[in-house]
């Protein structure tokens, strides 16, 4: 049956899977290395997620005060609740400075300050001298930064002739072995089916917060590099954490940027009372995000909530003078006219924490270089294959992602993948022989869900997973909600067997579209539920109230969990406590947990 399918093969020297900010950034580098490559993405790139990114892009520039990229260091480290690799965290704090004046230079149209430098603001977790005094140290271009750098990124790759295919949905890995060889990909608009054959193949293809009820996550992020590794029997690193944004619009989940709360904004809860002064006197509005999120949860469990179900928050920003509002947060005063109704510059706006980040990924080092653990040595490479930027734990953000460490996250780590491959790939190097039937396990997949002809719609089991998922793995945890959890996801999973796809066409089928991706978050939901049943502390994102402090001694380490026909398979694999150079004692004795 499956060789019915006809399939168009391509050669490169490196295959980009997603055009976010991490992809495009990678692309283009790669190019400019003079390897051939193509970026393949399922939707146009400039619709690429990264779009969605308002607040900022950190790096300690200095511009608004002093700053040292050390105290950035210490910062992530601290916000990670020490789960975080401090190799590449130094990397990535020391990068993010020559990675930022790249970006002003491709053109990135940064906000500025009087005198013309980068604008910077204040955003939660970002601290100077070790925790002392709040840092203004993320880069914005009013509250659409993720905008303005997808745009110039798009610019450059284009500026660069890469070469990408559009509206391509990759369907798979092509394993040889142990050893990636590229990746076959469905093209919407024609049906063709195409292997790219490559020396590397870069996962840039995202978190999967659409496995949530509600999430700030655009409908296509549904994590299918993450879902790839897992069917090519690779593990997934710290899935069980996962970030709530304190600040979705209620109801339908649209982010309102931290960079609110940086600009002066602060959150109240029925009785009128900045609540955030009770949990995190010296941050307030500004603690880190699981902070904020865990203490708009217990204000709203405990009936303090605003609203007539008493279920959500106030977020004020009236007293703000509207020509800052209009200048440095356009953006969010138009989300909340359109999705709560509410003029800013009079109201508040109704908050809720929303999923907003997957902290666990594909297991990388700093070189963008996926790893597992094979013959007791976790640091293995898997030749051929690199992930960054979301679908990524490389791990720069531990256990808690500091705002404004994603988009950050994405440059560094693309241009790193770019400097690696340029290392290690010699440009037009011949491709190893393929066998003949390395494209036939994809293609059964392909096939079963194209045919599936069961009784469940693909909406309703999509509806059932996120439903579990928002409430089982919800921002407060117990091991009974979490092994239920686990109970109800398995039986939400089989009912996948049972799906139909009434239409059997290749072009443009969104039905057959939208049955694969619930497949591959199907997977991610799984894993994720179980890695947080499994992990019996609270650290980061990961609030257990049944086990409600960190435990270093039994859980200073990274989970990894693969997937085998729905059975889990738990390892784990140690925190990287050390870092690239001597350069860097950032971390004040008594505060260190190693
Ligand atoms: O709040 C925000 O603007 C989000 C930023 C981030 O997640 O890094």
């Amino acid at each position: 049956m499956t060789s019915a399918y006809k399939i168009i093969e391509h050669k490169h020297d490196v295959v980009v899977v997603g055009a976010g900010g991490a992809g495009l950034r990678a692309t283009f580098g790669m190019v400019e290395k003079g390897l051939k490559t193509a970026c393949i993405s399922k939707v146009f790139p400039t619709r690429s997620h990264t779009v969605a990114a308002q607040g900022g892009i950190s790096a300690a520039l200095g511009n608004m005060g002093e700053d040292n990229w050390r105290f950035h260091m210490y910062d992530t480290v601290k916000g990670s609740d020490w789960l975080g690799d401090q190799d590449a965290i130094e990397y990535m704090c020391r990068e993010a400075i020559p990675a930022i004046i790249e970006l002003e230079h491709y053109g990135v149209p940064f906000s500025r300050t009087p005198e013309g430098k980068i604008y910077q603001r204040a955003f939660g977790g970002m601290s100077t001298h070790f925790g002392k005094h709040q840092a203004q140290r993320t880069c914005a271009a009013a509250d659409v930064t993720g905008h303005a750098i997808l745009h110039t990124l798009y610019q450059q790759a284009l500026k660069h002739n890469a070469e990408f295919f559009i509206e391509y949905i990759a369907l798979d890995l092509i394993m040889d072995g142990d050893e990636c060889r590229g990746v076959l990909a469905w093209c919407l608009e024609d049906g063709s089916l195409h292997l790219f054959r490559a020396h590397q193949t870069v996962l840039a293809t995202g978190g999967y917060g659409r496995s949530y009820f509600s999430c700030t996550s655009a409908h296509t992020v549904t994590g299918d590099g993450n879902a790839m590794v897992l069917r090519a029997g690779l593990p997934l690193q710290d899935m069980e954490f996962v970030q709530f944004h304190p600040t979705g619009v209620y109801g339908s989940g649209c982010l309102i940027t931290e960079g609110v709360r940086g600009e002066g904004g602060y959150l109240t809860n029925s009785e009128g009372e900045r609540f955030m002064e009770r949990y995190a006197p010296n941050a307030k509005d500004l603690a880190s995000r699981d902070v904020v999120s865990r203490a708009m949860t217990i204000e709203i469990n405990e009936g303090r909530g605003v609203g007539p179900d008493k279920d959500h928050a106030y977020l004020h920003i009236e007293h703000l003078d509207p020509a800052i509002i209009q200048e440095r947060l356009p953006g969010i005063a138009e989300t909340a006219r359109i999705f709560a109704g509410v003029d800013v510059t009079k109201e508040p706006i109704p908050v809720l924490p929303t999923v907003h980040y997957n902290m666990g990924g594909v297991p990388t080092n700093y070189k963008a270089e996926v790893v597992t653990l094979k013959d007791g040595n976790p640091d293995t490479i898997v030749p051929g294959l690199m992930a960054i930027g979301e679908a990524a734990c490389v791990s720069v953000h531990g256990a808690n992602r500091l705002g404004s460490n994603s988009l950050l996250d994405l440059v560094v780590f693309g241009r790193s993948a770019a400097h690696r491959c340029a290392e290690i790939i010699k440009p037009g190097t011949p491709h190893k022989p393929l066998a003949a039937d390395a494209c036939e396990k994809a293609l059964d997949r392909l096939d079963k869900t194209r045919y599936a002809q069961g009784e469940r719609k693909t909406a309703d089991i999509r509806l059932d997973m996120q439903k579990v998922m928002q409430s089982k793995a919800a921002v407060f945890r117990t091991g009974e909600t979490l092994k239920a959890g686990c109970e109800d996801m398995a039986k939400v999973a089989e009912t996948f067997k049972d799906v139909q796809v009434s239409d059997s066409s290749m072009i443009w089928n969104t039905d057959l579209v939208e049955t694969l991706e619930l497949d591959n978050l199907l997977s991610q939901a799984t894993v994720t539920i179980n890695a947080a049943a499994n992990r019996t502390e609270s650290r980061g994102g990961h609030a257990r109230e049944d086990f409600a402090k960190r435990d270093d001694q039994n859980w200073m380490k990274h989970t990894l969990i693969s997937l085998d026909k729905q059975q889990v398979k738990i390892d784990y694999r140690p925190v990287h406590m050390y870092t690239l150079t001597d350069e860097v004692d950032v971390i004040p004795p008594k505060e260190r947990v190693y």
